[in-house]
């Protein structure tokens, strides 16, 4: 019996497709857990700028992230910073370590991706202003597996650099994948069913 598979295997690479870039929207960074070390920056509240609040950042911060939370640990010079939680309430970030005008603040972070909004007082002007903590996932590096017993900022030495992994990046990949070998499989398919009809006609 001679089964024509051109037509199955194009529904199934049509799926494929629609379900791969379906899964490329969306998608949010997750960590392995382990140890890290990013450089963030302090950019405006709502606009695409720095922030006054950039020359008190001090690079790079340390990630811990335990079964997939993250926690960051964020040095900045200058007076204690409030950091926004779920509730959209200011709350003193927890100091874990201080060096002089250095402060080093332990802040749970939900998703890499997205800024930690920070709230400070300014003395000199005598004004409470707000910035966001933006991380740069380009220079994530993988300092450790597993998690570190230590609670400090600590000393971020160099390591391993590792690209962000984004959610529903695998399937993606496996996906696209299996799209790749049903082309070819397409291809062949249809290569060997021509040369089979150019056979029959020259019999
Ligand atoms: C002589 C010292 C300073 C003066 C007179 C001053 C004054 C001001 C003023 C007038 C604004 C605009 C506020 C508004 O539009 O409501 C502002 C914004 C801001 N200031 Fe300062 N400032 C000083 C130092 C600093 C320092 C040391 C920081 C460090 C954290 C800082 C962080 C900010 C931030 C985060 C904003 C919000 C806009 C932005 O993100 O750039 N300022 N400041």
């Amino acid at each position: 019996m001679r089964m024509n598979i051109v037509k199955p295997l194009t529904s199934l690479l049509v799926f494929i497709v629609f379900f791969t870039s379906l899964s490329g929207t969306g998608a949010a960074a997750s960590l392995d857990d382990g140890e890290y070390e990013i450089n963030f920056k302090a950019m405006h509240l709502t606009e695409e700028k720095e922030s006054q609040a950039q020359q008190t950042v001090v690079n790079p911060a340390r990630l811990e992230v335990t079964n997939g939370s993250i926690t960051a640990f964020i040095t900045l010079t200058g007076s204690q910073i409030r950091v926004e939680n779920s509730s959209g309430e200011f709350v003193a970030a927890e100091v874990v370590a201080e060096d002089g005008d250095k402060k080093t603040y332990k802040v749970s972070v939900a998703n890499i991706d997205d800024p930690v909004i920070v709230e400070i007082h300014v003395a000199q002007a005598g004004i409470d202003v707000q910035y966001r903590i933006v991380f740069e996932q380009s220079t994530l590096k993988k300092l450790a597996e597993g998690t570190s017993s230590s609670s400090t900022g600590g000393d971020a030495s160099s390591g391993e650099k590792v690209t962000s992994p984004e959610t529903g990046d695998s399937f993606s990949s496996t996906m696209a994948g299996l799209g790749a070998m049903l082309v070819l499989l397409l291809a062949a398919t249809a290569v060997i069913q021509w040369r089979k009809k150019r056979f029959a006609e020259n019999l």
